[in-house]
């Protein structure tokens, strides 16, 4: 009889265990049901979206339908991005042609495997618009990412910035399937602007064999290089570095002339850069960067970077606003644009939490050791407002910058 029940509950589990995260339900189709749905904008945020999925099995028909509110009339095919350890069907697609400051409504699929439910994004403003985006690093399939995503999703920010360590597979790809399909219910709708960090530069199991990012691009569909990369969003220029490899000469070269064309572009009011390393930071046996600072810190001042968001601390840290490696303020809340950079670390994403030395150093205004999400308000005029939120919504850190004139 025990053995009986047994069977029968097998019987019962297989069909729902291989279906679990999948729209269509139960049945033949299930292989091939879309799951982990993750978008990101392209180079241009007002006219491209990029849209990924997985299949369990190849299909021979991928293609998003999409279209302004409820009229899917367009069709993009998807092609496969597949790499040597996949657990799946990768497909990505590029979205072109779209209208700023536009809803689309989208699903992805193969008219013989099955389609996803309907989600929807909205594209950048053509020109000035207060927006919000979020942030937060070193995320895992934890309880405490889990619930940090949530609360991305009930902030619904514009887009939010993943600045490096994303599932923690090291090498163990279905981990890879299981932090994006955690995230699906965020990124298949909120743009989701990754860099790669130390995490993402694998090894098989066992650290035999090295796969640099491999599971990262073909997972992820990002803009330019994808590893690194620029996107504008209203009167904002966000720069996504790849701090693993900062010293490959062609990336600081793409970097400074980066940083440079923002500043003299009439239209870029706030220049904010989103990486994993910190160049400052207080948590036990790390501390400073120095290689980053000597690499970094010149560009940031010469360029008056506003804002510097970095994970890599599994922490919540950010120092007074720098300049020439020294603090030039003494307010906790209270900032000039242009006077300093203010460096954030908003490595409390989820996947664990480390400690900070005893002794607070001088140059550091905040710090907690707390799982969180930077949230911050860009204005079309007046200060831009950032502020730090624990799991439970209260607050840990909250700054403004002033536009100086
Ligand atoms: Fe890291």
């Amino acid at each position: 009889m025990t053995m009986l029940r047994a069977l029968s509950c097998a019987v019962l589990m297989w069909p729902l265990s291989l279906t679990a995260s999948h729209a269509d339900g139960p049945g033949p189709a299930a292989d091939t049901a879309p799951s982990q749905r993750r978008i990101a904008f392209g180079d241009d945020a007002k006219h491209t979206m990029l849209v990924a999925w997985q299949t369990r099995k190849a299909v021979d028909a991928p293609v998003v339908e999409y279209g302004i509110g409820l009229k899917r009339t367009l069709t993009t095919p998807a092609r496969r991005a597949g790499y040597a350890y996949e657990t799946g069907a990768i497909w990505e697609a590029a979205l072109t042609g779209l209208k700023p400051d536009t809803v689309y409504s989208y699903r992805v699929g193969d008219p013989v495997g099955g389609f996803s439910d309907v989600a929807s994004f909205r594209t950048a403003p053509d020109g000035s618009e207060e927006f919000t985006f979020t942030a937060f690093g070193d995320q895992g399939s934890t309880p405490a990412a889990e619930m940090n995503m949530t609360n991305v999703l009930i902030d619904r920010p514009a887009f939010h910035l993943l600045p490096g360590d994303l599932s923690y597979a090291n090498g163990v790809h279905t981990r890879w399937d299981d932090y994006l399909a955690l995230n699906e219910p965020l990124t298949r709708e909120v743009p989701f602007m990754a860099v790669p960090g130390n995490h993402e530069n694998e090894k098989l199991p066992g650290g035999k064999r090295p796969i640099g990012y491999a599971a990262f691009l073909a997972r992820y569909a990002l803009p330019g290089a994808e590893s690194y990369y620029a996107f504008d969003y209203g009167q904002a220029r966000f720069v996504g570095v790849d701090t693993v490899h900062l010293e490959q000469k062609e990336q600081l070269a793409w970097l400074e002339a980066t940083l440079a064309a923002a500043r003299r572009d009439a239209k870029v009011k706030w220049l904010i850069v989103f990486q994993h390393y910190p160049l400052y930071g207080s948590t036990r046996g790390r501390g400073d960067n120095d290689e980053l600072i000597k690499l970094q810190q010149p560009l940031f001042d010469r360029y008056k970077v506003d804002l510097v968001v970095c994970g890599h601390d599994h922490v919540y840290e950010r120092q007074f606003p720098m300049r020439g490696g020294k603090a030039v303020s003494e307010s906790l809340t209270d900032y000039t644009q242009g006077a300093g950079t203010l460096y954030v670390i908003a490595g409390g994403g989820g996947i664990s939490l480390y400690d900070f030395v005893p002794k607070r150093p001088a140059i550091c205004a905040v710090r907690e050791k707390a799982y969180s999400r930077l949230r911050v308000r860009v204005p079309v005029e007046g200060p831009l407002v950032a502020e730090a939120l624990r799991l439970d919504g209260s607050l840990i850190d909250k700054f403004e910058i002033k536009p100086a004139r």
